[in-house]
This record gives C-alpha cells, structure tokens and sequence, in this order.
C-alpha cells in the first residue's frame, strides 16, 4: 500500500519528487502518510513510482521473516534508478525507515550500501534535518534509530497532503508492552505511549474538516489506550470514543489492533451505546490452546478469551468478529491445532488472518527447540483457512437482502459504479451513474444487499435519490469487516480475508 498522488492540495510548490514504499500494518500507513506532511513544506510531492524520484522512502515492516527480506530485494530493483539519475547529474536520496530499520539498521546500512538514510519509527519528525545532513555528505549515511524522549506527535504537521478522502486512520497509541514471545514489535516500536486525548481529538476534527467520515483509530495495542484526558484523568479507549462520537459530521468510528487483556468494562458498554462505533471487532487470538497461549505470554486463557466475546457480543448482538492466527508455534501439536479449530468453530468469525509461525531472532520463542516442521505449518494453515473462509462466505452470504448503511468512499473500477463499505467492513459496490457521485461520496445511505462476488457485496439504495440524505448508522443488524491487521504485504500470511 502507499500513499496515492494528487490529491494534495497543499499550497506549497511542489519542485521535488517523493516515493514511499509502505509494508506492513496499518500504523504504517498513517506513518508514511504523516512523512508526507512532514516533506511537503520541503517541496516534495508524491508519486506513484520510483523512476527518477529525488527521494525513495520504504517504510518497512519486521513481523515476519519474508516481510523484511523483502525489503531487500526492493532495495536491489532500486539500484539502477539511483545509478541512472546519478549519470543525468542528479542525486536519489535512498531511505529505509520502520521496523526492519529499528531492528537491522547496521545490517542495512552493511548489505546495501545504496542506501542513504535509517531511521526508526520514532524519528520522522527529524526527517527535514536528516536530509540536509544526507545531502551535506554524500558518501556519509544517516542512521537514526533512537527512541527519542521528545513525543513526535507534538513535531509533525497539522496540515495533511491528503485531502478529499472519506476514511482516514489515526494513530493514538504506539509500542507495546506485551511481549508476547514470537513478536518483534515491543523491540521495534518501543514501549507503550499514548497520545493525550485534546491531540487525538484535535486531529480528528480537522480531518472531518477535511471531509473525513470514518476514522479508524490505530495502535499495535489500541485497546490499552490511557492517554491523559482533558478533564485531568486518565481516559481509556471507550472514553475516548464517547468523546469522537460528539464530533458533528463524523460517521463511523472503528479502532485497530485490540488485545483481549486489555477490553475493559467500559469499552463492552461503549460498543452498546455508541451507535458511530462500528459493530466490528479485530479481537486477535493467535491460538485457541492453553498451553500455547500460555507460552505465547498471551496472558489470557481461551476461555477467557470466549467470555469476553460473549459480554461484547451481549452488550451488542450483531457484532462481527475477526482474528489473527498463528499456526506452527514451537511445540504446538496436534492436539493444541484441534483446539484452535474447535475455538474457531464455536465463535465465528466474519474473517481472519493467519499466519505460519515464523521465527523472528532476539524474540524467545526463536530460541525454542521444538520448532514444527514447515510441512505441518502449511497444513495447519490450510486446513484453518478452509474453516475460517467457510465461515467468512457464510457470514456475507447472510447479507443478502439485508438492508444495511453503507459509507460511500470512491468510484468503482467500473463507470457508474460507486464503491462504499458496510458496517461490518465489507466492500459494497453501487450501480450510480458517475454525474451522482460527488453529491454521493462520503454520504451514509441504506442499502439493499443484492448479491455478493468474492469479499464483495452488490447492492442497490433502498430509496433512490438518497444523494446527500445521511442517516448515520443505525442497524443493529449484522456485520462484519476492518482490517485489522498487520501484514499486506507478508507472502506467508494464509490470505488476507478482510481488505483495509
Ligand atoms: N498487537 C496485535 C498484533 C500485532 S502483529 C496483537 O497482539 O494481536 C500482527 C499479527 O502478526 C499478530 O496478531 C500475529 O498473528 C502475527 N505475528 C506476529 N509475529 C509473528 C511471527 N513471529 N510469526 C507469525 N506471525 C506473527
Ligand atoms: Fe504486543 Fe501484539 Fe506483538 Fe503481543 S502480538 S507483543 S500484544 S504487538
Ligand atoms: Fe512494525 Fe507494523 Fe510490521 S508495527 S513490524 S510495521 S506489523
């Protein structure tokens, strides 16, 4: 995924091309678009391709092994770009920034001397210095991957590049805590920070100044949100949300990655009462066994796991559901497997992702000698897949000629075509002719579910000429949806059900 060009209306004059590469999860995403906002006032303007580009940024992801590998391998496609704007008399600036630059930026800077510039996900607000120092010393590198103890929230921009898009996502809570054993993301991201709510708040209304309708609120560990409220107390994620829900204008609010630990009481009752807070939940589980949640450090059991799936689905019955596994953790039999699919039978999911363990070095569980068998690990995987996919084609099948608020975001690929999304996530395609649309974008309207193709679902408004009439939502009815998860780009995840 990378940010599209073009629709920046940023005043500044743009006299420098950028390119950013994003892999990985959605903090990424928000990350790169803010390194964009970071670079306008600098005259950089953003493309679609590297050819010729003054500065390439591949914001990077090390969850799993194929996920940093990649990186080099799009380093070495980068080479002869660099090279050949180097013989027309100019310079490409070449940065690695993300997680696999927290963790490898030596090994980088060793195995692909192209490359100009590291830094972390903490330091992208220092990226106007960083460059000047890049372009002060050619032959000398920039390597920046400090936790710096300045917040780089309070350095960046207000002023977005991107403008005129219906949904947006926005960080309020970074690093982890958690350490589970087989994740790199506590050493990459660093310890648990979150934003004071006036900041999150602030951005949010400026971005429904913008046009926004939806925001997603992003955190490796969201739900573990507790940033300093205006009113002197500690807020958690529901109170926060009550908080956006009062924002005019804004439609939909929906928050990505929760851990099952940290769903509080007051997050349950959020999702009953707040009817801007979307009935979709990524509640990850990794594992439906005892012993391997335990030596995960998952710090929960799988019955636990069921009762608190049970109170948010009371506090709001028609709650979609969706989860990340890992199949093939050391010592993981077939005992523990059946577990995981015995777990997956009773909840339910509208969707998931799944993965093969993969061992990531520094973590605890790579040191671990019972290593399963690549060959088991595809067949664990396939097996789930087929399970969670029946379930998945069953949760959109129950849609059909449901009526449902659909959240209009684009065009389709199609003309006379107008792409939305239901509650649950689903993308939902509209039959509009293309002279309606700008009146139609970003509006909420009910629809009849006609059909569905895929992950996609077909439908027609339930009155015609809704344009501009906007019911928020109000179904209390089915659903299903977000992405949550990290991982679009990682070529060992089983399949990536839900599309951000
Ligand atoms: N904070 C979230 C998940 C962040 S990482 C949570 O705790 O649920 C996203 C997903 O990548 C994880 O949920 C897990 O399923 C997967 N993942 C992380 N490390 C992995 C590894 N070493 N091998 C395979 N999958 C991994
Ligand atoms: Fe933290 Fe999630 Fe990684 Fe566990 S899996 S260490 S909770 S980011
Ligand atoms: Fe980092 Fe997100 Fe990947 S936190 S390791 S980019 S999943």
């Amino acid at each position: 995924m990378k940010p599209r060009a073009g629709t920046g209306s940023v005043t500044k004059s743009v006299t420098k091309k950028l390119y950013i590469k994003t892999y990985g999860c959605q903090m990424n995403v928000y990350d790169s678009e803010r390194m964009a906002d970071v670079l306008a006032p600098l005259g950089y303007g953003l493309s679609d391709n590297p050819d010729d580009a003054d500065l390439v940024i591949l914001n990077t992801c090390h969850i799993r092994e194929k996920a940093a590998e990649k990186v080099y391998s799009d380093l070495g496609r980068l080479k002869p770009h660099q090279q050949r704007k180097a013989e027309d008399g100019g310079r490409m600036i070449i940065a690695v920034a993300g997680c696999v630059a927290q963790a490898e930026g030596d090994e980088i800077m060793a195995r692909a001397p192209q490359v100009d510039m590291v830094f972390g996900p903490q330091t992208y607000h220092r990226l106007p210095e960083m460059i000047s120092k890049a372009k002060r010393a050619v032959g000398e590198k920039v390597l920046d991957t400090d936790f710096p103890p300045e917040d780089k929230f309070d350095h960046l921009p207000e002023e977005r590049v991107r403008k005129g898009e219906v949904t947006a996502f926005l960080t309020i809570q970074e690093g982890c805590d958690k350490f589970c054993t087989f994740c790199v993301v506590p050493y990459t991201r660093g310890a648990e920070y979150s934003r004071p709510a006036a900041t999150v708040l602030q951005e949010a209304k400026r971005l429904v100044a913008d046009g926004v309708r939806e925001i997603t609120l992003l955190g490796q560990n969201v739900n573990a949100y507790h940033g300093d409220g205006p009113d002197g107390r500690e807020w958690g994620l529901g109170r926060l949300c009550r908080a956006l829900a009062e924002i005019d204008g804004l439609a939909r609010i929906r928050y990505t990655t929760s851990h099952p630990r940290d769903v509080d009481d007051d997050l349950i009752a959020a999702h009953g009462e707040i009817e801007k807070l979307m009935p979709y939940l990524h509640l990850p589980v990794q594992s439906g066994s005892d012993r391997i949640l335990e030596a995960m450090n998952r710090k929960h059991t799988a019955a636990e796991y069921r009762h608190i799936v049970d109170r948010l689905r009371s506090a709001r019955p028609d709650l979609a559901l969706t989860s990340d596994f890992i199949v093939g953790y050391p010592g993981e039999s077939d005992q523990d497997f059946a577990d995981t699919l015995k777990l997956v039978t009773d909840i339910g999911y509208a969707g998931a992702f799944f993965f093969k363990y993969s061992e990531r070095p520094g973590t605890p569980a790579a040191s671990m000698r019972e290593q399963v068998d690549d060959a088991v690990k595809s067949e664990r995987l396939s097996t789930l897949q087929q399970l969670l996919d029946s379930q998945q084609e069953g949760f959109n099948a129950s849609m059909v000629n449901r009526t449902l608020p659909v959240l209009l975001e684009k065009p389709g690929r199609h003309a006379d075509q107008l792409v939305g999304r239901s509650p649950y996530l689903q993308p939902v395609h509209l039959d509009i002719p293309d002279s309606r649309h700008a009146a139609m974008i970003g509006t909420v309207i009910d629809c009849t579910i006609t059909g569905l193709t895929g992950h996609s679902l077909f439908a027609v408004p339930v009155r015609d000429g809704q344009a501009g009439s906007d019911s928020t939502n109000s179904s209390n009815t089915v659903d299903s949806s977000n992405s949550g998860s990290p991982t679009p780009d990682s070529a060992d995840r089983g399949q990536e059900r839900i599309s951000a």
